[in-house]
């Protein structure tokens, strides 16, 4: 587990409402959270279900799992809390002998104790070690990656994930610094990207660099990717599926879901030929956070809610 100086992991949950009422059509089905964080959407979702009605909750993040299943043992009888990559959602509702669901809910990127802990080392603005990984299983830290990328990779990286325009320079000055002591510290990369970029571009800039770094230290896209393919066989008949995605990378890949494309991200944005999902889109546009709510908020204001309804083609 993540050491962790924090008592609590709470999150303002984004779209509470919104995704709520999407979700819901059966309040005696089985629902999925894909994403439980702190488990505010659960929450919300266990005091809408009919006693017959189930939640299955799931995070990478063992921290979240421990807090979100104390906050809930009130519904031991109808929650249940898994750690698992939801790429693995095929595992987990096999494991539990669920064969249908009527809702999953992906509520994406991460929870607001994670940025907020220095030592997970997710944000610029917290010192810590570079680290940026959502479970202490995975592999390869943030660290890995800006200690060891080749230039030409970093640049990349920071272009393909984040569209930061001044990739190349950046890289060249990581490679620079650490050719003469490895880069350690939130901090240190930090500075690093104020050193390549203009004063009034900073911010910008540093979180698009330490976006890009954690989109691919948890392999976002492939994990979105793989909960889309092997979720879609336990959705039974015009159940739902949410998703709230924080950027453009995650948004245009489930609106390829939903038009029934390959989810795959890719530059060349290859035509599939058949659709391999079908889903009825009940959000003609994305429902965004009210001014209140990002007033109230200011994390929710990249937010963007989608709705897919699976329908059967006969
Ligand atoms: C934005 S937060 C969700 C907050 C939650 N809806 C709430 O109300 O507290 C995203 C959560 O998803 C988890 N997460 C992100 N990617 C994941 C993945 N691939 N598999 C499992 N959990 C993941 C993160 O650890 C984080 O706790």
């Amino acid at each position: 587990m993540h050491k962790t100086t924090q008592k609590t992991f709470y999150h303002d949950p984004v779209l509470l409402e919104e995704s709520v009422s999407y979700l819901l059509t059966d309040p005696s089905g089985i629902y999925v959270d894909c994403t439980l964080g702190g488990g505010g959407h659960s929450e919300a979702i266990l005091e809408k279900l009919a006693p017959v009605g189930r939640l299955i909750g799931i995070d990478r993040d063992e921290t979240a799992i421990q807090f979100a299943s104390q906050r809930l043992q009130s519904y031991k009888n109808q929650f249940q809390a898994v750690c698992s990559p939801f790429s693995k959602i095929e595992q987990v509702l096999q494991s539990l002998e669920i064969h249908s669901v009527s809702g999953l809910l992906l509520d994406l990127g991460i929870s607001s104790p994670q940025i907020d802990e220095g030592e997970r080392g997710f944000s610029y603005m917290t010192e810590g070690p570079l680290d940026m990984r959502m479970s202490s299983d995975d592999p390869i830290s943030a660290f890995d990656i800006i200690n060891t990328y080749p230039e030409r990779e970093l640049a990349d990286l920071f272009y393909i994930y984040s569209e930061e325009r001044l990739s190349r320079r950046i890289a060249r000055k990581i490679v620079h610094n650490r050719n003469e002591s490895p880069i350690r510290t939130t901090r240190e990369l930090a500075d690093i990207v104020r050193g390549c970029v203009p004063g009034k571009y900073q911010i910008k800039s540093l979180s698009r660099v330490f976006q890009a770094l954690r989109i691919v230290v948890n392999q976002e896209l492939d994990q979105l990717k793989h909960c889309f393919q092997n979720g879609y066989s336990f959705l039974a008949p015009c159940s739902r599926v949410v998703v709230i995605t924080y950027h453009s990378l995650e948004a245009r890949m489930v609106k390829r879901y939903f038009r029934g494309d390959d989810p795959t991200f890719s530059k060349e944005d290859p035509v599939t030929p058949m659709p391999k999902y079908h889903f009825r889109i009940l959000t003609k546009k994305a429902i965004l956070p009210s001014e209140a709510e990002i007033q109230r908020n200011p994390r929710a204001r990249s937010a963007a809610l989608r709705c897919g309804e699976r329908i059967e083609i006969l």
